[in-house]
């Protein structure tokens, strides 16, 4: 069958968006999409959650609080939790002016509003399944959504999509469910577990300070879940002097909030 995975470069790292290119618009949102864009970045990664009514949003944190102004909005519904408020709801916060003034009226956008957007500008998405164990069932319903927007076609699933999250769990049954998707999971193993990891996904994701070139040369010795060489994706590394640091200790990604900070230190793409 084909061979899935995001395309390296010639040893140059990918460089993914964080959020969006969240140093300069508010995170998670179609703002913070195109802007990743006209920096010149494909790939963005986003969190998803679900709503009161189940209804997929693009949203970090587990409540609307930091990022929205929900408080003002709704100030009796605390403790303001994403799964509290309806998609109705959430549609008419203010996303944008927590992070500046020329970001008002920004939204949280829903997944599909956010998978048409991705699409639209030709980027790449890195989609992270936020907490599932407060969401049953949201492995399946991502997929649907995925589905449903046309995500799920064979070069979506080989080039432009893969899945992560901190929940192996929630990795291994969305590699289950679509075992042509590629997945990531966020975390760092030990390396004597890596071979468990290695049965269902295809990429680590780790934290940049928990690792070393010992560990990452342990996960690219290790073929994933596709028989492809392992690979490892590392967040977050917004500083040069991280960047070059980790790039020596040959990660194949860098999540970024700012991928022109982290292009400029240590090429990519
Ligand atoms: O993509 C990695 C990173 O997003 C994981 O942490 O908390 O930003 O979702 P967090
Ligand atoms: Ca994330």
């Amino acid at each position: 069958g084909p061979v899935p995975g995001p395309p390296g470069l010639l040893g140059n790292p990918v460089v993914y968006a964080h959020r969006g290119a969240s140093a300069y618009a508010p995170e998670n949102t179609l703002d913070a999409v195109d802007l990743a864009m006209r920096l010149g970045f494909d790939w963005v990664e986003n969190d998803v959650q679900r709503t009161k009514d189940g209804e997929l949003v693009v949203v970090h944190d587990d409540t609307l609080s930091r990022t929205t102004d929900v408080e003002q909005v709704f100030p009796d519904r605390g403790p303001w939790r994403v799964r509290d408020f309806t998609a109705a709801e959430i549609a008419r916060l203010d996303a944008g002016s927590w992070f500046g003034q020329e970001y008002t009226g920004a939204r949280v956008p829903t997944l599909r509003e956010y998978l048409d957007r991705v699409q639209r500008n030709q980027q790449r998405l890195l989609l992270e399944i936020k907490k599932p164990e407060l969401y049953p069932g949201i492995e399946q319903q991502t997929l649907k959504v995925l589905d449903e927007a046309g995500w799920l076609d064979a070069w979506h699933v080989q080039q432009r999509l893969v899945v992560q999250s901190f929940s192996a769990d929630c990795v291994r049954l969305v590699h289950e469910l679509r075992p042509d998707l590629v997945t990531a999971f966020l975390g760092t193993p030990a390396v004597a577990d890596l071979p468990r990891y290695a049965r269902f996904t295809d990429r680590i994701n780790p934290w940049h300070t928990t690792i070393s070139a010992e560990w990452v040369a342990a996960v690219h010795g290790l073929l994933g879940a596709h028989g492809r060489t392992m690979e490892v994706d590392t967040w977050i590394v917004d500083d040069a002097t991280t960047a070059r640091k980790v790039r020596a200790m040959g990660v194949d990604g860098i999540i970024t909030n700012a991928p022109d900070v982290v292009q400029e230190a240590v090429g990519g793409y």
